[in-house]
Formats: structure tokens, sequence, C-alpha cells
């Protein structure tokens, strides 16, 4: 498979929804914003909800990843083709929070079982502060079929790494595929309309 390429503000083959969530302080907004355009600084607390659109390339797919920043235990439901779950290595009680409210994840956040999940670490920049080792983020994620890595976001090691695992992942799952090309098809069918009622066509029909 390629690497990530920035692609420009044209159509995608697919459209990703990516919802990030942990404990207050963890991480999240920063990895989005070392992720989206390289710099890193020092973020205020997320109020509510955010959201980020990246278009990429992958595998010669071209992907529009929206990546919804949640505040703390914000609730929040939608459709979604993956979780990020975020905890930082140096506190121990975020890793704990995740655990706990794992389980309770699909009811909060989501309807989609299908859904990626992904267990990032961060903030292992301070290595020396550590509080949960590597082997117990493989443990939990093994636990819950989950991927795993740990990044970030201050030096930026392994965060496009991290989205570019889900990605690969998420193309391998084809009702998360279906929900992608459902929105191309979509746009495609209002293109057909308009063109069609330009012309005086009649109406359209796509399976
Ligand atoms: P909420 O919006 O309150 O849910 O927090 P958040 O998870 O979005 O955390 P945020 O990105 O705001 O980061 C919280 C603090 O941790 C900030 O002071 C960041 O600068 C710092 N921080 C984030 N990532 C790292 C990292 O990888 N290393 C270090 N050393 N600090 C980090
Ligand atoms: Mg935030």
């Amino acid at each position: 498979m390629g690497s990530l390429r920035k692609v420009g503000n044209g159509n995608f083959d697919y459209s990703f929804k990516i919802l990030l969530i942990g404990d207050s302080g963890v991480g999240k907004s920063s990895i989005l914003l070392s992720f989206i355009s390289n710099c890193v600084h020092d973020l205020s607390p997320t109020i509510g909800v955010d959201f980020k659109i990246k278009l990429l390339s992958v595998g010669g797919k071209r992907l529009k990843l929206t990546i919804w920043d949640t505040a703390g235990q914000e609730r929040f439901g939608t459709v979604i083709s993956s979780y990020y779950r975020v905890y930082d290595v140096t506190r121990r009680e975020t890793f704990i929070n995740l655990s706990n409210t794992w389980a309770k994840e699909v009811e909060l956040y989501s309807t989609n079982q299908d859904c990626i999940k992904i267990l990032v670490g961060n903030k292992v920049d301070k290595d020396k502060e550590r509080a949960v080792s590597r082997e117990e983020g493989i443990a939990l994620a093994q636990e819950h079929k989950s991927l795993f890595l740990e990044c970030s976001a201050k030096t930026r090691e392994n965060v496009e790494q991290c989205f570019k695992d889900l990605v690969l992942k998420i193309l391998e799952v084809p009702n998360l595929l279906e929900n992608g090309s459902a929105v191309v098809k979509r746009q495609t069918m209002k293109q057909k309309q308009g063109h069609n009622s330009s012309r005086g066509g009649g109406g359209c029909c796509l399976n």
C-alpha cells in the first residue's frame, strides 16, 4: 500500500468519519492539530465537539477524513467509521477510565458495530514520567480487538502512522466502504439529475 499523500480539494472515493475519545488533557486536539497542520502548540480544552477535514490518498484511493474531536466524555451520536481512543501514558487514570468506558461506547457514541478501533498512548516524549507500559496498552488493545500505537503529538512521532494504520484497516471492511461510497453515489446521482434536468431528460436510477 502507498504512503499518505495529500490531495487537492477535488472529489474523493470514500468518506470516513473518525471519532477521537479520551479523558480531558490526554492530547486529542493536539494529535488532531499535529496531523492536520503539522504544527504543535499549547491548546485550551475543547468545548463541546469540534471537527476537522483532511483529504489524502492511500493505496490509490482518494479519501476524505472527517475527524471529530470530543471534549472529555461528550455524548455523541452518529454513524462513524472508527474510534480513535487516546490515553496519556503518564497519567494512569486516563488508561483505566478508557478501559472502564470501552464497553459502553457504542451506547454512548454510535450504532455502527463494524467500526474500526485504535488505541493510542500519547505523550511518549515524556518517557521518564511513564505510568502505563507499552505491554499494558497492547494487552488492552488485544482484549478489545483494536489496533494499537504509541505516539507523541509534541514531537509528531507516529501521529501520521496512527491515522494511516486506521485508514488501511477501514479500507478492508466492505460495510464501511459502502458507507463511504454511498456519499459518492449520492453525489453522482445529484450530478446526473442536474445534468438530466438541464437537458430536459427523464429520471435517473442508481443501484
Ligand atoms: P480536552 O479538550 O480537554 O478533552 O483535552 P485534549 O485531550 O484535547 O488535550 P489537549 O490536546 O488540549 O492537550 C492537553 C495538554 O497536553 C496541552 O497542554 C498539550 O500541550 C499537552 N500535550 C498534548 N499532547 C502532548 C504530547 O504528546 N506531549 C506532551 N509533552 N504534551 C502534550
Ligand atoms: Mg481538546
